[in-house]
């Protein structure tokens, strides 16, 4: 039976256009549209960060109340705000709000954020069906209700966006925000029960896990990528599923992004891509040659296969096929040095942009014809998706949701090993490819930008889950 209009909350840290570090909030984002199409209604809740703009979001005051830690109390200011259709509501908190999104102790901040979000539900006008929580920062939201026979509380939801990132806390601290320790369970607290692994503990509690791609919900019941939690998974396992995600295609979408140099769509590819090429070489100050641009944007952590690169070997490869390589991004300092020390070191061939920038990502998609993905794992990944969109053939390790969504000889390159060797080889053949076979090169242009990326296969899978739950 088709249940419509079920009321869910997503809880989360960040949420595109508001705030964005990560894909996480690009899927937080464009999710609640897309289930608009399977007839429920989702809203967003999370923190008013300093860098989000009350007034540019044109915000409205809701409420203001005070949440008990238990020994103190902190007061919050609720607001909502709709943002292209999507209801938000952002709890503003001088304490632990005022920065950007993970800047400070970003245990406490999300402890907080738990304990406000569970106190600020009386208040919202909505009394969600489901909450859904996403990560670990908003897995404490499902640890209020440990407690609360299952017929009298909402059902829970929690989706596994990086499975690193797990929030291990002392329970003295844990305590002191508000929780009680000694219910949470022993699979989620070390050998001496005095930490608590906040992520661990929201999948012992949810009533369903989600991940961000089939793969990778295989994969984290491995040893190898279960992150020291597979066995937890394992336990979980009928309860998991994983959901491939979508990008939002009509912000993602070449004919219309108002951030490119020069539009265009599948027809005038060709042309419309040279053009974005010259525009971004020369924004480089990158010689105007006849060799292939290949982009690289990530957050630069040791998730993303930069320690992947090895001068040398870019130096013999670019010897035999010329081509021009360009990194964008930030993140750990060890990365964004090795970033930088291969454009010192080669610059005829690399240039690296150690920047958090949109409108330069959105043009390296259109600029360039190859796109490296080359992680270590990678729960889902957007940014191949939003590459082919844009016409830009990915080059991917075969994890997690890059093997879901890449297809050797279909619309990209794939590699196996997380090795140097490996990736080099794979960049090897695409040069030889887009040298030697033009033609073949086009093809796997032309599979990326026609297929669909949009959430229109998912949203339905979301729906089945919500339903499952009643
Ligand atoms: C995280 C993951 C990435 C995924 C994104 C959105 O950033 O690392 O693989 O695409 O979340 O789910």
């Amino acid at each position: 039976m088709l249940k419509i209009n079920k009321k869910i909350l997503f809880c989360a840290a960040e949420a595109a256009p508001l705030a964005k570090v990560g894909g996480l909030a690009d899927v937080v984002g464009s999710l609640p549209t897309a289930l608009k199409s399977q007839g429920l209604t989702a809203r967003i809740i999370m923190p008013a960060h300093g860098s989000v703009s009350l007034r540019v979001w044109r915000a409205q005051r809701l409420a203001a109340f005070s949440v008990n830690l238990g020994n103190k109390k902190e007061k919050v200011v609720l607001f909502q705000a709709k943002v292209g259709g999507v209801h938000y509501y952002l709890l503003q908190n001088k304490h632990y709000f005022s920065g950007a999104v993970y800047e400070g102790n970003t245990l406490d901040k999300y402890l907080f954020f738990s304990q406000a979000v569970a106190a600020s539900l009386p208040f919202l006008s909505f009394a969600p069906d489901i909450i859904h929580a996403h990560d670990f920062h908003a897995a404490g939201v499902l640890l209020t209700y440990l407690q609360k026979p299952v017929n009298l509380r909402p059902k829970l939801v929690l989706t596994i966006h990086n499975l690193q990132h797990q929030g291990w806390v002392a329970a003295f601290k844990f305590k002191s925000f508000g929780f009680n320790p000694e219910i949470v369970p022993a699979a989620a607290k070390n050998a001496a029960g005095d930490w608590i692994n906040i992520l661990a503990a929201g999948i012992a509690a949810a009533d369903k896990i989600t991940t961000v791609s089939p793969n990778y919900a295989k994969e984290i019941l491995t040893k190898k990528y279960g992150q020291e939690l597979e066995k937890l998974l394992i336990a979980r396992k009928n309860d998991l599923v994983g959901i491939l995600n979508g990008i939002d295609v009509s912000s993602y979408n070449p004919i219309t992004d108002k951030a490119l140099a020069s539009n265009y769509g599948r027809v005038n590819s060709v042309s419309g891509k040279e053009i974005n090429k010259k525009a971004l070489r020369s924004y480089f100050a990158l010689p105007d040659l006849p060799v292939p641009l290949f982009a690289l944007v990530a957050r630069l952590s040791d998730q993303k296969g930069i320690d992947l690169f090895s001068l040398d070997k870019l130096k013999s490869l670019s010897k035999k096929y010329p081509f021009q390589l360009i990194i964008l991004g930030t993140g750990e300092e060890k990365f964004e040095n090795l970033a930088a020390s291969l454009a010192i070191n080669l610059p005829e061939v690399v240039r690296a942009e150690i920047a958090f920038d949109n409108v330069l990502a959105r043009n390296l998609y259109a600029a360039s014809d190859y796109f490296l993905v080359p992680s270590r794992f990678e729960p889902c990944g957007l940014t191949q998706m939003i590459a082919m969109r844009y016409g830009s053939v990915p080059i991917v390790r075969a994890t997690g949701g890059l093997k879901d969504t890449v297809i050797d000889g279909r619309n990209g390159f794939v590699f196996k090993d997380y090795a140097v060797s490996s990736l080099f080889s794979s960049l090897q053949r695409a040069l030889h490819l887009y040298y030697q076979e033009p033609q073949e090169y086009r093809a796997l242009r032309r599979a990326g930008m026609s297929a669909d990326w949009s959430w229109q296969a998912s949203a339905p899978k979301y729906l089945d889950l919500y339903n499952s739950l009643s």
